[in-house]
């Protein structure tokens, strides 16, 4: 495992194409302050280029995932500024927490350890896929303290959850656990926090064995289609789909096909395809 990265805020190990992205303010909770919203850019900026990281999981040191934005450093300590400084700190957070991790071209995971609330939802939706403790504590704790869900957790919220259980929680701010979190589609899963770590290791090595420029076509053309009319749609996924395969190095789809069709050697409904040839 390597970690030449020194940031204050955020630390980040890299180990076997596995780039392990945690929030490091334990004692803070992990609440996101201006500082960690600069770093994070920075990490992730650095990841995208490094050849030796495949996967990003993305979680928190210590007992929380993250107790959302900062309420001291991020609201009050921001309160008197100027209108231009506040909007630098607003920008400087959702630049990270979901324009850049929405389409970052590397499979992304989130792995909510322990406290989740407010703000966090918002990097925990824009992560492609997300694995919880089933000891972790969701919430939408807004109206407890007298605010709506902003910073686009609303929206975050809305794209993962359904009408009714959105409103249940955006109203009441009851918290909820990880198995609560997986029924209602938050998390693809949740485990024992025993086993956290493993069963997130084991999705990010599968993510790995699949070719890296089909994924990251994949993913972006799921996001990208969400919102679009089916007309529309079909013209996104075929340009796509050209792009893929024009710009894929391994040309995995005409060795698929070859590996399946003229030497028979696999079916592709139950496996993938040979990436690597055996000598
Ligand atoms: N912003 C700023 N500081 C925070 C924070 C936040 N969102 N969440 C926790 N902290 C700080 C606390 O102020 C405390 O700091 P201190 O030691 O200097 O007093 C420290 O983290 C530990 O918090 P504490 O409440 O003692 O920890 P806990 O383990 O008993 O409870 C939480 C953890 C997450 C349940 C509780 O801290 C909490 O409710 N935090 C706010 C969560 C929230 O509503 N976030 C929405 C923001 S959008």
């Amino acid at each position: 495992m390597t970690s030449e990265f020194s940031f204050e805020t955020v630390k980040v190990d890299i180990d076997d194409g596995i780039a392990w992205v945690l929030l490091n303010r334990p004692a803070k909770r992990n609440a996101m302050s201006p500082t960690v919203n600069r770093e994070m850019m920075q990490v992730l900026d650095q990841l995208e280029l490094r050849e030796d990281v495949g996967v990003i999981v993305f979680s928190g040191e210590g007992e929380a995932f993250s107790a959302g934005m900062d309420l001291k450093e991020y609201f009050r300590e921001t309160q008197g500024m100027s209108a231009v400084v506040q909007a630098r700190y607003r920008r400087a957070a959702t630049d990270w927490m979901w324009r850049r991790l929405m389409h970052y071209p590397k499979p992304t995971i989130a792995m909510v350890n322990g406290w989740c609330f407010g703000g966090a939802f918002t990097p925990l939706v824009a992560c492609d896929l997300a694995i919880a403790a089933d000891e972790a504590t969701f919430g939408l704790s807004e109206i407890n303290w007298g605010i709506i869900p902003a910073g686009n957790v609303t929206r975050a919220v809305a794209q993962v959850m359904n009408h009714r259980d959105s409103l249940w929680y955006i109203m009441t701010g009851e918290p909820f656990g990880g198995q609560k979190a997986a029924e209602m589609g938050l998390v693809n899963r949740s485990v024992p926090l025993a086993e956290l770590r493993a069963a997130t290791e084991t999705l990010a090595r599968t993510l790995l064995s699949k070719n890296p420029t089909v994924l990251r076509h994949a993913k972006s053309a799921f996001k990208f289609v969400e919102s679009l009319d089916w007309d529309t749609s079909e013209a996104m996924l075929g340009a796509m789909a050209a792009s893929a395969a024009a710009s894929d190095p391994e040309r995995g789809r005409s060795k698929g096909m070859s590996q399946f069709l003229d030497d028979k050697s696999y079916r592709p409904g139950l496996e993938g395809y040979r990436r690597v040839e055996e000598a």
